[in-house]
């Protein structure tokens, strides 16, 4: 989603606000731009589309500045074109923003009034004109800034320049995640680490309603009320070198590539910790798990681990409706927010509104700042790395891992399980990342399977238990970057509606390990079987070793019936990456999507 970048030092900041909104490419945009400032004024550039078309355009002008602001929009309030990118600049103000100003249409009429000319469609082009309001009426470029913040509603992180202030860029959040970042050479602004200029070796993240003025060698924090506060920057060891493709064609290959690691690390730290972990699960009597998108579904295999093994009882919710539903929230319960990103907009508010419960909260992120992390009573980080692809991956599995993990440790708290079990389990769970490499062996198979459905309409994907939100990962794997139509379903509620659907040749994903419910999972197979639909069965060798010769089948490692659902990841991820090569998408940057989801 959109992405903010700034700079402020003695050297030329183009370069660096390039290099910020490469880096920031992976969270989805549709088109790109930079302000800067100089003696001449405001110069502002943007363009419609990929990042490289501004660059193209960048590479025929010698724009050189020593402050400048960049963003990468994800479109919300208008469509992707150049007067609708960022920054928005007037005569004497530029603002990068993401979020939602919602009362944007009332200000909108206002300025208008005053006389104010809109070149765009967006809610953002509000701020700039509001800020110049008030600098036509004598305030100061601080004081004006601070004045048209108040008059702001929703949810928002900003960079501002003035023209007349050569030597300063401001920023303010609300709602939206700005962090600030300083190396001997100046200061920078970014919507994540991955923004800031390189060489950075210290960060500071704004919290809620503060604003940030910046020079080229210190910073000041207002707080809402513009009152001055201290604080200091944290070290800072930046992860760049995580950022390379190495020999991968797409980011999402390297991260599926990484999963034996990232499944080893984040158990191992997981293990490491639990013993620490503020939570008396012998007095709980339920758990809630709210999360969105890939989590939603690890919160759901999550669900099944809970019940069996810890026999506590869980509710899980898409964190976009969690709290309009008006949850009855058990006094004596958890609340586990999942978030690869940790600043997913949705399932912060849900956190919000949690907490104000006064409920427990954990959450479970990849990026140990994000604002989720920050905000929950404690939280655990799964060990993944940065993900770039939009598809999430390896945080996928990374979560998991984590969740196993929790659901043991609270069985073993609640005594719900032996001692020897609980270790068998641990066992099966520090087993897991050899067969995760033994599954990645098998890519040629995942290779011809998912490009012989490139030309398919449909898919559709059917798995039991806690291989049923499998079912619903793999079908979201495989329409997020490939853009076929696919479907997942619990098994056995395929015929009561879906399987309608079924006709000669459509391709039907069945996850079928030896998990005690195989014989009804092939049933079900044999019922699209029954109408000409091409099942390809994902087993083990018990599971396909049996099967009529007409179906096709990838025999994966034989694994514990409980962790499954991390293995078979791994084929689905697979296959949907193969088919999506073979169409020739962007598979990194699918198009419409965005890696953080900043707005509800
Ligand atoms: C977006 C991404 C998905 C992701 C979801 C939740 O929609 O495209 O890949 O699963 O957000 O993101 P989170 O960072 O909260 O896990």
């Amino acid at each position: 989603m959109c992405g903010i970048v700034g700079s402020i030092n003695h050297n030329n900041i183009v370069p660096d606000l390039l290099a910020g909104l490469s880096n920031i490419e992976y969270r989805g945009y549709d088109s790109a731009g930079i302000a800067v400032i100089d003696n001449d004024g405001l110069t502002t550039i943007k363009r419609p589309g990929k990042l490289e078309q501004l660059k193209q355009e960048l590479a025929n002008q010698a724009l050189r500045s020593h402050t400048g602001i960049g963003h990468t929009r994800w479109a919300t309030h208008g469509c992707p074109n150049e007067a609708n990118a960022h920054p928005h600049s007037n005569d004497d103000v530029s603002v990068v923003h993401n979020g939602i100003i919602e009362n944007y249409l009332q200000l909108r009429q206002w300025l208008t009034a005053e006389g104010f000319r809109f070149q765009s469609d967006t809610d953002t082009e509000v701020i700039p004109h509001l800020i110049s309001l008030f600098l036509e009426q004598g305030q100061a470029p601080q004081q004006a800034l601070n004045t048209a913040l108040q008059h702001l509603e929703g949810a928002f992180a900003i960079g501002v320049l003035f023209r007349k202030e050569q030597d300063h860029l401001y920023a303010a959040r609300r709602g939206s995640p700005l962090v600030l970042g300083q190396s001997d050479q100046g200061l920078c602004l970014g919507s994540d680490t991955m923004a800031l200029a390189p060489g950075i070796d210290r960060i500071l993240y704004l919290d809620e309603g503060e604003q940030a003025c910046m020079t080229r060698d210190s910073f000041q924090l207002l707080d809402l009320n513009g009152r001055a506060i201290k604080r200091d920057m944290q070290a800072y060891t930046s992860q760049q070198d995580d950022q390379s493709k190495q020999n991968h064609k797409f980011y999402m290959h390297k991260e599926i590539h990484q999963q034996s690691d990232t499944v080893r690390n984040t158990f191992k730290h997981t293990q490491h910790l639990l013993p620490e972990l503020p939570v008396d699960f012998t007095r709980l009597d339920r758990i809630n798990i709210i999360a969105c998108g890939t989590s939603h579904y690890a919160a759901m295999v999550a669900k099944y681990w809970f019940e069996q093994i810890a026999r506590i009882p869980v509710d899980i919710d898409v964190a976009s409706e969690f709290r309009y539903r008006s949850p009855l929230l058990s006094r004596n319960g958890l609340s586990i927010f999942i978030s690869q990103s940790g600043e997913t907009a949705d399932t912060l508010a849900a956190l919000r509104y949690t907490k104000a419960l006064g409920q427990k909260t954990l959450s479970i992120v990849n990026v140990a700042q994000s604002t989720i992390a920050r905000e929950s009573d404690f939280s655990l980080q799964t060990q993944a790395g940065p993900e770039i692809g939009v598809a999430s991956t390896k945080a996928f599995t990374a979560q998991l891992a984590i969740l196993a993990s929790l659901a043991i440790h609270a069985a073993d708290r609640c005594k719900a399980i032996q001692i020897q079990e609980s270790n068998r389990l641990l066992m099966e769970i520090a087993a897991l990342p050899s067969l995760i490499d033994m599954t990645l062996e098998l890519e040629p198979h995942f290779q011809l399977i998912g490009e012989s459905i490139k030309d398919s309409h449909n898919a559709f994907f059917i798995g039991r238990g806690s291989n049923f939100p499998l079912a619903l990962e793999g079908a979201l794997k495989l329409k997020e970057i490939s853009y076929l139509h696919a479907e997942g379903f619990g098994a056995g509620e395929l015929k009561h509606g879906p399987i309608a659907l079924i006709e000669s040749g459509v391709p039907v994903f069945v996850i079928a390990p030896n998990d005690g419910l195989l014989e009804k999972t092939l049933s079900n197979m044999e019922e699209v079987m029954a109408r000409g639909g091409r099942c390809i069965v994902l087993g083990d060798h018990h599971s396909c070793g049996n099967l009529p010769l007409e179906v096709e089948s990838i025999t994966l490692p034989a694994c514990d019936k409980v962790f499954a659902p991390i293995i078979y990841a791994i084929a689905l991820q697979l296959i949907a990456y193969h088919a999506a090569l073979a169409i020739g998408t962007d598979v990194d940057q699918p198009r419409n999507l965005a890696k953080s989801v900043t707005v509800e």
